[in-house]
């Protein structure tokens, strides 16, 4: 069933398996979308009704925090919070069964905040479970309301909201949570009920002005409740005080490193695949680096990666690229080379969207003829995140949903009879950055900004061709060699250039110049929903227009977007 398309130019590479890139120390920059969007969208259509998934991590080994989610925007804010205190934590709807007691070493438990009041009727009440469980547990905001309402204590709405800054102090007994921090605590608040009556068998350990009850502890020192939000940054001693609860109630040993995570992920992918063999896209980015380099680690050359150059990726990198995986890691690489088969699938097409469709589409033609020339193949390998699967099941969200919101409206490929692997499904972003330092990946292959799969195309205003690619190209690698230059590329969410489908008139030397516009895009962000636009000193700015200007020739003139999101996107298309 070969079909490799007349225009791909292919290669397999295979060398050793030592991994050879050479580990760096940089710290991680914190994100949390995935920049392996494109890929991973469409290859998750394609399995949309087979997805067997991975199960969660079956590691009797591993210490777990549960957090029952109850609707709080801070749900996901509190599990970073505990993975950052090296403990493996997943969020669990409000109303999930106690199966995850059984699969893993549950330590502790903690309730979320919540949008509702618990005396209302249809209030979510937390499962019986949870209180039966045995293991301690911790009450925030709305969480801790539940312990108070379940328990036989009794919550009411209080006489004034409480909403910001507020001080709590402590009574003069000592308190496990609140070890080491002083009498009084600067806290985040945000709630309109309080607790008025205790349950049987607790005690309140510190008050607020509005709160005569801001935190309450059981007698046997397992069962706390904190009216505050300890998990935002607006709480400065909030992580001492999740730490005192894991560590020192639940006696959490920080047992989640990068280097068990990694050990722990091969061990899984061991287990799934037995001696199946995975194929794996390659974008590029971030996330499909790490989960090929974890794959090969766990099964060797019975992985292989396919990389399709789609002729719309920056200068070189379909290059470093193969560079990564061929010849520094030895991964049985197949590179295709499509791009005159995608720009011709381009040519003459300039609305945003039919761009993003025809890539898509082009690109899932291409990844099935390949899959199949490579003969049996059991698994597709793919990089799922937490925040994705969150997101599935917080918002009941299914893979068309998930394009719609990711700009991807691409055609639906045909379906690949293959099973799922998806290695990062626990992980955060900034986790799989420090998994892929831990597997000995360059800090240049781990700290990468974000780029979109449809490339350069939706950053060129109006049709797409070889030469105005050439043009961004060059104009690209201008602005962010300068952005390296002055150490600016990872305090940025992403910074890149736009050829408008406009000219203007300019002059150089004696002649005038009809030539194109370029816009230079900087933003700021913590995950792409918001962004700002970034405030780049004007001696880089100067720096990237004049060396434009004069090493470009089809370019004669350099605009700034200073255009924050929402009412802009980040992305000109
Ligand atoms: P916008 O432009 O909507 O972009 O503010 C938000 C983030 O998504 C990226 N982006 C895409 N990524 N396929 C992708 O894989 C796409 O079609 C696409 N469009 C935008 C964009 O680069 C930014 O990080």
């Amino acid at each position: 069933m070969l079909n490799v398309p007349i225009n791909c130019k292919r290669t397999v590479k295979s060398t050793g398996d030592q991994m050879t890139e050479q580990p760096s120390n940089r710290g991680s920059r914190r994100v949390s979308t995935s920049d392996d969007i494109e890929v991973g969208t469409y290859l998750e259509i394609a399995q949309a009704d087979r997805t067997t998934g991975s199960k969660p991590p079956v590691d009797d080994r591993m210490q777990t925090v549960v957090i029952m989610d109850f609707g709080s925007q801070y749900s996901r804010l509190i599990a970073r919070r505990i993975r950052e205190l090296n403990t493996y934590c997943e969020i669990l709807p409000h109303d999930a069964g106690s199966e995850i007691l059984e699969t893993q070493d549950v330590i502790g438990i903690i309730l979320s905040g919540g949008p509702n009041s618990v005396y209302e009727s249809g209030a979510p009440m937390a499962p019986s479970w949870v209180y039966e469980a045995g293991v301690p547990l911790l009450g925030i905001c709305y969480g801790m309301q539940l312990i108070a309402h379940q328990l036989g204590g009794t919550v009411e709405p209080g006489t004034q909201r409480e909403y910001g800054h507020a001080v709590i102090h402590k009574d003069g007994q000592d308190n496990v949570l609140f070890e080491g921090l002083d009498t009084e605590v600067p806290v985040w608040m945000s709630h309109g009920d309080r607790i008025e009556e205790l349950p049987p068998g607790f005690r309140a350990m510190a008050y607020s002005e509005n709160s005569p009850i801001a935190v309450m502890g059981d007698d046997k020192g397992t069962c706390f409740g904190i009216q505050f939000h300890p998990e935002v940054a607006h709480t400065p001693q909030g992580v001492e005080i999740l730490r005192n609860f894991i560590s020192g109630v639940c006696k959490g040993s920080g047992d989640w490193t990068p280097a068990n995570f990694v050990s722990d992920a091969i061990d899984r992918i061991k287990e799934r695949v037995g001696e199946g063999k995975v194929i794996c896209a390659l974008s590029g980015g971030v996330d499909s680096t790490v989960v090929a380099a974890l794959i090969h680690k766990a099964i060797g050359d019975r992985l292989t990666c396919i990389f399709v150059d789609n002729g719309l990726m920056r200068k070189g990198e379909a290059d470093r690229v193969q560079n990564v995986f061929a010849s520094q890691l030895g991964v049985n690489l197949v590179f295709v080379d499509g791009t005159e088969r995608f720009l011709r699938a381009l040519k003459g097409v300039s609305d945003p969207e039919i761009k993003r469709k025809t890539i898509g589409q082009e690109f899932i033609e291409i990844f099935e003829e390949v899959a199949a020339d490579i003969g049996e193949v059991d698994y597709l390998a793919q990089g799922t995140l937490y925040p994705d699967v969150i997101e599935s099941v917080s918002a009941d969200s299914n893979a068309s949903h998930k394009i719609k919101t990711h700009h991807n409206v691409g055609g639906l490929p045909e379906h690949m009879n293959l099973k799922l692997v998806e290695p990062l499904r626990y992980l955060f972003k900034d986790e799989v950055r420090q998994a892929g330092i831990e597997l000995g990946l360059s800090s240049q292959s781990v700290n990468r900004q974000p780029f979109p799969g449809p490339g350069l195309a939706i950053r060129i205003m109006g049709d797409v061709n070889y030469e105005k690619l050439e043009i961004l190209r060059n104009v690209d690698w201008i602005v962010i060699d300068e952005i390296k230059a002055d150490g600016l590329y990872e305090k940025l969410w992403q910074s890149f250039a736009v050829l408008t489908n406009t000219q203007t008139v300019g002059v150089m030397g004696d002649q005038r110049t009809y030539q194109y516009v370029v816009a230079i895009r900087a933003v700021t962000s913590a995950d792409a929903m918001t962004a700002d636009w970034a405030r780049l000193p004007y001696e880089t700015l100067g720096r990237i227009s004049s060396r434009i200007v004069n090493e470009v020739a089809e370019v004669n003139r350099v605009v700034l977007d200073i255009t924050s999101k929402p009412p802009g996107t980040i992305e000109w298309e």
